[in-house]
């Protein structure tokens, strides 16, 4: 059974005592997760031992520490940069790679992120691979050719094992990011069901039904639920509701 994931993109925002405090309201307020369900806070750099901290002082092993970025080079003269091994020595599980806000204001290529890709497939950390296309592609039609490009030149080169073990995707159109304007629910699914075909036709039937994709953009409190019925999407990565505990909690209730 594929695994159900909400993850927490906190982008950069709160204090570190803000963070550490709405990692302890959640996990007490949080329903106990099942087998296949996954919590993951993706912090700032700076909150994350902390943030790993708390999550050690808690049983629950199913809630995760993720990071929002990650360098493509294992060491070395790389100036303000963090590495995968940095990340996995303070506990951080997961990283965010690609997401639109990267792409678009740091000029991170496809290629680019194909590099991040492997250096932390050697690293054996998780990777939330982030797609989706802004409005006027949309507006086009364009949209499954412009997300089928993303994932053929950023991941498409790995091995099967490594694409199972690895990746999760995170499906994130740009014109719903932070907008207030989500995906309805059929537009979601349409693009979740191509992008899972997408890796039956480059993988096999059997690595696509064991993949995640989230949902991501304007997901909230109120259609979290919605979205998360659709049998091609897997749960949501989360942007401004995931900064307090009263939005971020009936997110995660809905995976049930
Ligand atoms: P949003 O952000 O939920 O605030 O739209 C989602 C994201 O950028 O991951």
């Amino acid at each position: 059974m594929r695994k159900k994931i909400v993850a927490g993109n906190w982008k950069m925002n709160l204090s570190i005592a803000e963070g550490v405090q709405l990692v302890k309201n959640i996990i007490n307020e949080m329903p106990s997760l099942q087998g296949h369900q996954e919590v993951v806070f993706c912090t700032p750099f700076t909150h994350l031992s902390s943030v790993a901290n708390e999550l050690n002082q808690n049983v629950n092993i199913q809630v995760k520490l993720g990071a929002q970025n990650c360098n493509d080079h294992a060491s070395g003269a790389y100036t303000g940069e963090i590495s995968s091994s940095m990340l996995q020595e303070i506990g951080v599980s997961h990283v965010i790679i690609g997401h639109s806000e990267r792409r678009q204001l740091f000029h991170e290529s496809n290629a680019f992120l194909k590099s991040k890709v492997d250096t932390l497939v050697a690293s054996k950390m998780q990777i939330l691979f982030c797609c989706g296309e802004p409005l006027e592609i949309r507006e086009a039609n364009g949209q499954n050719e412009y997300v089928a490009n993303q994932l053929q030149e950023s991941l498409f080169h790995l091995s099967a094992q490594d694409f199972l073990n690895q990746i999760t995707i995170a499906y994130e159109p740009i014109w719903a990011i932070g907008t207030g304007v989500t995906a309805s629910t059929a537009q979601a699914q349409e693009m979740h069901a191509f992008i899972r075909n997408l890796i039956s036709q480059q993988y096999s039937e059997s690595v696509a039904s064991e993949i995640s994709i989230l949902y991501g953009g304007s997901c909230n409190a109120q259609n979290a639920s919605e979205l998360f019925a659709n049998e091609d999407v897997d749960g949501g990565l989360i942007g401004g509701a995931a900064l307090k505990a009263e939005t971020f909690l009936p997110i995660i209730k809905a995976l049930h």
